[in-house]
């Protein structure tokens, strides 16, 4: 016991370590503060949102659903935006990180979390579960980037949270991607996701700390996938206290897809 406490010491330590290159610099703007958590592991299921529908016809497959994405105009987004972001990663992946929506870097990039705030994350990645980019699959609530200003998508410090309109918009795509990936496990990156994934109206700092079944019953009853709330990146970024309690939900998230295996 004595031996595996102090191993989980240096385990934080590297991990705190590895994070600090990223932590240098404030970033400005931002999320969720942090607040004591809940500390069970147990799962269980928030009120349930309700299931939207996909409005077009079913993609066969993942670069169907992507060349749809791409030409989706349903809300504003869809016309201001420079690249659509669709998600990245592994369609074999056994975790799906979810953002809120892309900044200016993955606008013009096509590419989700690709800023400072994705660099954190892969460093996350790596430190406590022991994945590349590569292994895993991350993509947002939202597939294009919401601006303050939508006549500037050069302009920096656009960026805005998405709107609820823009959300239940974009959100049938979400989860079509979880239909084709089949995940065992789906990490919610802030407010925004925690939200709206899984229907609550409880900020992250509440909520992050435990497991629970997404709402969404995709492969039937019986076969949840276990949403594990954490803080944004970027919360990270600006509060560098909170990547202690990040460092607890990646160790659930392990421990859940260890259990899952
Ligand atoms: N923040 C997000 O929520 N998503 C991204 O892709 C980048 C930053």
């Amino acid at each position: 016991m004595r031996r595996e406490l102090a191993e989980a010491a240096v385990d934080l330590a590297a991990y705190l370590k590895g994070l600090d290159d990223s932590l240098a610099e404030p970033v400005p703007g931002g999320a969720a503060g942090a607040a004591p958590a809940p500390s069970l592991a147990a799962a269980s299921s928030p009120a349930r949102p309700p299931e939207p529908a996909m409005r077009e016809e079913r993609p066969a497959d993942m670069d169907a659903l992507a060349a749809q994405v791409r030409g989706c105009r349903k809300c504003g987004l869809g016309h201001a935006r420079l690249k659509a972001v669709f998600g990245v990663g592994s369609c074999k992946a056994r975790v799906v990180f979810v953002g809120e929506g892309p900044g200016f870097q993955e606008d013009h990039q096509g590419e989700p979390f690709v800023g400072r705030s994705g660099q954190l994350l892969d460093k996350i990645l790596e430190t406590v579960l022991g994945l590349k980019r590569a292994d895993v699959y991350i993509a947002n609530i939202v597939k294009c980037h919401p601006m303050k200003n939508p006549e500037t998508p050069e302009a920096h410090g656009n960026d805005r949270p998405p709107t609820p309109e823009e959300i239940s918009a974009c959100r049938p795509y979400l989860d079509e991607q979880l239909r084709f990936i089949r995940p065992a496990c789906i990490v919610t990156l802030g407010s925004v996701a925690t939200k709206v994934l899984l229907g609550t109206e409880k900020g992250i700092s509440l909520v992050r700390g435990r497991a629970y079944d997404y709402p969404v019953e995709l492969f039937g009853p019986g076969h949840p996938i276990k949403v594990v709330p954490t803080y944004h990146p970027a919360a990270l970024l600006r509060n560098p206290n909170l990547k202690r309690d990040t460092w607890e939900d990646m160790k659930l998230l392990k421990s859940l897809l260890d259990a899952a295996k």
